[in-house]
């Protein structure tokens, strides 16, 4: 919504939430999320043409255009437990959009939803609008930003998509939002689709990616237990024109709040579809995923020694990913449970994670602020998320407060293991099979 009011100054964007403690961080100094780019955003348009408010009636009378963009997480509780999404918040909006309104809407499906939810959504417009004469549009604009990269993202699209409906009005609708982003954005990156198509694209986008990291991470094993490296295997692919080298890093396992949540919308769609074997397919991807969280976190409690029991072990990087302090479903999640279990003494920096995000989920895991007291008498350190800050600390000076042997276990393959272990070192990759020499100076 900010880079629309960026580019677009004579259009009045309003940013609605009932949670006034929400609205009021959006509205000061101390944004509610950490993102690149946003805040220095934010000052440019907030009270120019970008409001925060807590009117939500208000702004639904104003508005010609309104986004639908709620959390509609897995759901938690009855049928479809685990699997299917819980669009109760979504609903609730739209009824509340339908029983406000006083005049023709279009209404903007950007949450991530299950196929024809918009139909869905255009049902409940149409039983519950003041008068039969309001026409409620609905059209299917799903969103493609990565957190971290969210501002230059839809700053230059690879490409926008709206859906819509085969009607005149549909066809009208569409036309009016790819207006909107045809300032900014080439007309030929501006897809448009109808609805159905559109839902589907974003949940078969978040799954190809996420099988593209288990699929390298399914490689990454073969090479551990073969030899080979997987950072050599990546290059050959991702020299192949046709399989490109995005989204090909080997790692801990994927997180965030969208891949596994995504897969998992799939999975349930094909069973509700009676597509069974289509839901296997997707479901190995979620499962490589596990095994590859635990597979790295087995490793650790191996290599040293079979016991990490009373170790004080130092997870680097909390976060799901670099340039966000997000930790749903991080793989460092999984990691710290594990070690935990084993009896280890974990602490953790990460750069932006806030404590509370921490201690939320593990109360007894000491939280640095400098990753230097973090390693202190630390037995080993472990790389879960690819902060850049990490390549370029004083890993001697590290190595020289550590226990020996000290142990890195490189889970995101962004250290330079041959400085490493020329340091003294025991380092351990994710599909790489590196040569130790033991080391106890
Ligand atoms: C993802 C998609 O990339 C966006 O296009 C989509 O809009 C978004 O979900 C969404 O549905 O809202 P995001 O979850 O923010 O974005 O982050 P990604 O950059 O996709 O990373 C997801 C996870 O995969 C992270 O844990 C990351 O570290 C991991 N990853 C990514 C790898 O392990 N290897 C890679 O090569 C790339």
């Amino acid at each position: 919504m900010p880079v629309i009011a960026k580019y677009c100054p004579e259009i009045k964007v309003t940013i609605v939430d009932r949670d006034e403690e929400r609205i009021n961080a959006w509205n000061s100094e101390h944004l509610p999320i950490y993102e690149p780019l946003l805040k220095e955003l934010i000052d440019q348009v907030r009270g120019v043409n970008l409001f925060f408010s807590t009117e939500v009636d208000k702004a639904i009378r104003e508005s010609q255009v309104i986004f639908i963009a709620v959390n509609t997480p897995n759901k938690t509780y009855g049928m479809g437990q685990n699997g299917g999404y819980d669009l109760s918040a979504y609903e609730s909006v739209a009824r509340q959009v339908a029983a406000t309104a006083e005049d023709d809407k279009i209404i903007v499906e950007k949450s991530t939803v299950p196929v024809r939810t918009a139909d869905k959504i255009r049902r409940i417009f149409e039983a519950n609008r003041k008068h039969k004469d309001i026409n409620f549009e609905v059209v299917s604009n799903p969103e493609f930003l990565a957190e971290g990269t969210a501002i230059k993202n839809n700053d230059k699209p690879d490409r926008v998509l709206v859906g819509g409906m085969d009607s005149e009005k549909g066809k009208k609708a569409v036309e009016i939002l790819a207006s909107i982003y045809g300032h900014w954005v080439p007309r030929e990156r501006i897809i448009t689709t109808g609805l159905f198509s559109a839902e589907l694209s974003k949940l078969a986008c978040n799954a190809f990616l996420a099988q593209r990291i288990s699929s390298i991470n399914s490689i990454s094993a073969i090479c551990e237990a073969s030899g080979a490296d997987i950072t050599e295997v990546q290059r050959v692919l991702g020299s192949d024109h046709r399989i490109g080298p995005d989204f090909l890093n080997a790692s801990v396992g994927f997180g965030g709040s969208c891949f596994a949540k995504d897969l998992q919308g799939l999975v349930y769609l094909c069973e509700s579809m009676q597509l069974h074997p289509v839901a296997e397919y997707w479901k190995q991807v979620l499962i490589i995923n596990n095994y590859q969280k635990q597979r790295f976190a087995m490793r650790i409690v191996r290599e040293m020694f079979d016991t990490v029991y009373r170790k004080k072990i130092c997870v680097f990087g909390f976060a799901f990913k670099k340039n966000t302090g997000d930790v749903r479903d991080s793989a460092a999640i999984d990691i710290c449970q594990f070690l935990l279990n084993e009896g280890a003494q974990v602490s953790v920096y990460d750069p932006k994670v806030l404590a509370n995000d921490v201690h939320r989920l593990f109360e007894k895991v000491v939280c640095e602020r400098d990753p230097y007291d973090a390693a202190q008498q630390a037995h080993a350190i472990v790389i879960a998320t690819e902060w850049d800050e990490f390549k370029t600390l004083d890993w001697s000076n590290i190595f020289a407060c550590m226990k020996k042997p000290a142990f890195i276990f490189d889970g995101r393959n962004i250290l330079d293991h041959e400085e490493l272990r020329s340091i003294g070192f025991q380092v351990f990759a994710v599909g790489r099979s590196i040569r130790n020499d033991v080391s106890y100076s």
